[in-house]
């Protein structure tokens, strides 16, 4: 097993497959930045599936047992259920999930999970469509992302959703998407808004740190904690005391989870980041057209993977260096 500098292990790997998004949330791609002439990457510049499967394919053998693909918005990547039957093929990956914001999963859901995917991830910031249509920059209509919830739970993907809180934007949100995703069985996890990439103007003002997260939904629900699954989980969970559902919270900004951090991504165009904030990625894309066996490819990552030390959470504020963007490199 192949293990950093910090001794941590490489488990996951995170692929962002494209970095275009049908959404212009505020905190993550806002309008202003992210318009018309925006410079996206180019179609030759993306990862061919093969590739993708290829380069997931020789990770294994270091370590990795599961993936997750993001974007931007997986889905709308062409073809990305057959992407992930050849990522469900391969011998030693136990998980395969989907990062989305949902407005097109109704129409996908069925697809992707006969194709193998095992479980989805929904971005879901508010129930209240003016608050949604506000932070998703585009006026998405909230009832199409309830639809491809539903649409999932229909075809048997289990879904967690995810909620990033912003102060002044939508914390009085917490209450009412606690309490439907209760009645609808969902795991939910509210997340600090974080200071990554560039463009969104984050303020530490802007938090809700997790301990006031905890202490609105506290007094409407008795929780009882749950232990960690894995190290370098991203959430603290609970549950409901009646047992209906279970709730976490992911605090990278007031309680970081660098410490036991499994998580390599590959960003579209084929660079690996051993950081969500690291400034560089390393380009494996040329290696890969360049060669037939896999072995380089492994050797290169093994030592990229060892001589790791990130641990940007931990270490918030103590680097100016410019960050990427979180739409390119997938959350
Ligand atoms: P599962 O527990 O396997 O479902 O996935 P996960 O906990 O990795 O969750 P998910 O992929 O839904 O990530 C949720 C959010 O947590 C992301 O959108 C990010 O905002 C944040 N996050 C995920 N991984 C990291 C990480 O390595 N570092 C930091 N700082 N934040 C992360
Ligand atoms: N802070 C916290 N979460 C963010 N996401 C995107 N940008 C940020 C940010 N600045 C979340 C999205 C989605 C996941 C991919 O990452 O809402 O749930
Ligand atoms: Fe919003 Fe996700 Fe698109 Fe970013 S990638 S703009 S968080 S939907
Ligand atoms: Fe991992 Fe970097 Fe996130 Fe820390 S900040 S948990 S090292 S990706």
């Amino acid at each position: 097993m192949t293990t950093d500098q910090l001794q941590r292990p490489l488990r996951d790997l995170r692929i962002s497959v494209t970095d275009r998004c049908n959404f212009r949330c505020r905190y993550c791609m806002p309008s202003e930045v992210f318009g018309p002439n925006y410079a996206f990457l180019p179609k030759d510049e993306i990862l061919r599936f093969e590739e993708i499967e290829r380069i997931a394919r020789a990770l294994v053998p270091l370590g990795v047992s599961k993936l997750r693909l993001t974007g931007g918005e997986p889905l709308l990547r062409r073809g990305l259920d057959d992407l992930i039957g050849m990522l469900a093929a391969i011998e030693g990956i136990e998980d395969i999930a989907l990062t989305t914001n949902g407005v097109l999963l109704a129409h996908h859901a069925e697809a992707l999970a006969l194709a193998g995917l095992k479980r989805v991830t929904v971005s879901l910031d508010a129930l209240d469509p003016a608050i949604f249509a506000h932070m998703n920059g585009i006026g998405a209509k909230v009832d199409r992302v309830l639809a491809g919830i539903r649409a999932a739970q229909t075809y048997g993907l289990p879904v967690k959703v995810n909620a990033v809180v912003q102060r002044g934007v939508n914390e009085q949100e917490i209450l009412p998407l606690a309490r439907w995703a209760k009645e609808n069985q969902l795991t939910l996890r509210f997340i600090e808004f974080m200071d990554v990439g560039e463009s969104n103007a984050w303020q530490m003002e802007q938090v809700v740190p997790a301990a006031e997260i905890l202490s609105v939904l506290e007094s409407e629900f008795p929780l009882s904690s749950l232990p960690p699954t894995h190290s370098g989980e991203t959430a603290r969970r609970w549950q409901h005391a009646d047992g209906s559902a279970e709730i976490g919270i992911i605090a990278s900004v007031s309680q970081p989870f660098c410490r036991g951090c499994s998580r390599l991504r590959l960003s579209a165009e084929g660079k690996l980041f051993t950081c969500l904030f690291a400034a560089e990625g390393h380009d494996i894309r040329q290696m890969i057209r360049r060669l037939d066996q896999d072995t380089e490819l492994q050797q290169a990552v093994a030592s990229l993977w060892s001589a790791r030390t990130d641990r940007y959470s931990e270490e918030r504020g103590q680097s100016d260096r410019p960050k990427a963007e979180m739409s390119y490199l997938g959350g």
